[in-house]
């Protein structure tokens, strides 16, 4: 039923995790990155008309909540709806602050609820453009590739604002293992910056180096080259350690997971703790020796999404 705004009593949202598989951090700083939805981890929303903002399941990290907060406050400034007061429930299917896109899901899925909700239309630039509104809030400086990611159906290649597909040869599964240590990626970005800041001459063969790992595990993912994609993916994680966003338990579980038969292993995300991803065969006896050893080394839980397939 509609009230005389065209609003509606009720209005439902949903969005979907990420993980990257490459380029995280360099993004920032116009490499190109690949990022993977992962769509068995998912936060509802359920927008009503007045009362007050109410989320369940995990709590979202203060900034992550206050971004979706904001972004909601703007789409309904720029539609002037002054008088209505919204009461959002969210229910967090992703753990927060574990680089898994959490706050751009957040915001993604009460975006989506509230436009149901005001009986309004959102295209695809202007649910990106509101989610990156509380992305930058949330993150200070924010890429888009998390807001990109979360939006999208199938794998994605990132650079500088711009997704389109990323074309997938390969068949894989991609391990995600929790470290338990909530990584805040506001902070993480901030110390990239300043450490390519530092020395602009390393700087800058880093991120050089970060284009060509990339550039490559594209070639690799499209041309079914796992065994290269996984080089790639451990090299990054070496790349992600120099740039002083790995931690010793990240490296630890990247580590247990090419002993027990990973093509490669890196962190995922802004790092300083949160996830690590590993590359794997299909088949579920060597995803499952994986886990084991992942979990043995302090992984506090584990997911698996596919590669070529149903994530
Ligand atoms: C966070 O998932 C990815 C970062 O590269 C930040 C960003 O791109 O906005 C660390």
């Amino acid at each position: 039923m509609d009230d005389s705004r065209g609003m509606r009593l009720r209005g439902t949202g949903h969005a979907h995790a990420k993980v990257i598989l490459i380029g995280e951090h360099t993004v920032v700083h116009g490499t190109p990155a690949i990022a993977v939805p992962v769509r068995r981890l998912q936060i509802d929303a359920i927008a009503y008309l007045g009362g007050t903002n109410t989320t369940t399941g995990p709590i979202a990290p203060d900034t992550a909540r206050s971004g979706t907060d904001q972004a909601v406050q703007e789409l309904l400034r720029q539609w002037g709806i002054t008088d209505a007061t919204v009461d959002l429930r969210l229910h967090i299917g992703i753990p927060p602050a574990r680089g898994l896109g959490g706050s751009a899901a957040c915001t993604a899925a009460a975006v989506r609820a509230v436009a149901q909700l005001c009986g309004r239309e959102l295209d695809a630039a202007q649910l990106y453009e509101s989610v990156q509104f509380g992305e930058r809030i949330a993150h200070g400086r924010a890429s888009g590739i998390d807001t990109a990611a979360v939006l999208a159906s199938d794998p994605i290649r990132f650079e500088r604002g711009e997704s389109r597909p990323a074309a997938c040869g390969v068949r894989a599964g991609l391990i995600i293992a929790d470290s338990g240590i909530r990584g805040e990626t506001r902070p993480a970005v901030a110390a990239v910056a300043a450490r390519l800041g530092d020395d602009p001459r390393r700087g800058s063969e880093i991120l050089t180096h970060a284009r060509e790992l990339v550039e490559e595990s594209a070639e690799f993912l499209s041309a079914g080259r796992i065994a290269e994609l996984g080089r790639a993916l451990s090299e990054f994680h070496r790349v992600l350690g120099g740039l002083g966003v790995s931690l010793p338990r990240l490296d630890h579980l990247a580590e247990a997971a090419l002993r027990a038969g990973a093509y490669g292993a890196k962190l995922t995300g802004g790092g300083l703790g949160g996830c690590v991803i590993a590359l794997a065969d299909p088949d579920t006896e060597s995803q499952q020796r994986i886990r084991t050893a992942l979990t043995e080394a302090g992984a506090i839980r584990t997911w698996v999404t596919t590669l070529g397939g149903a994530s």
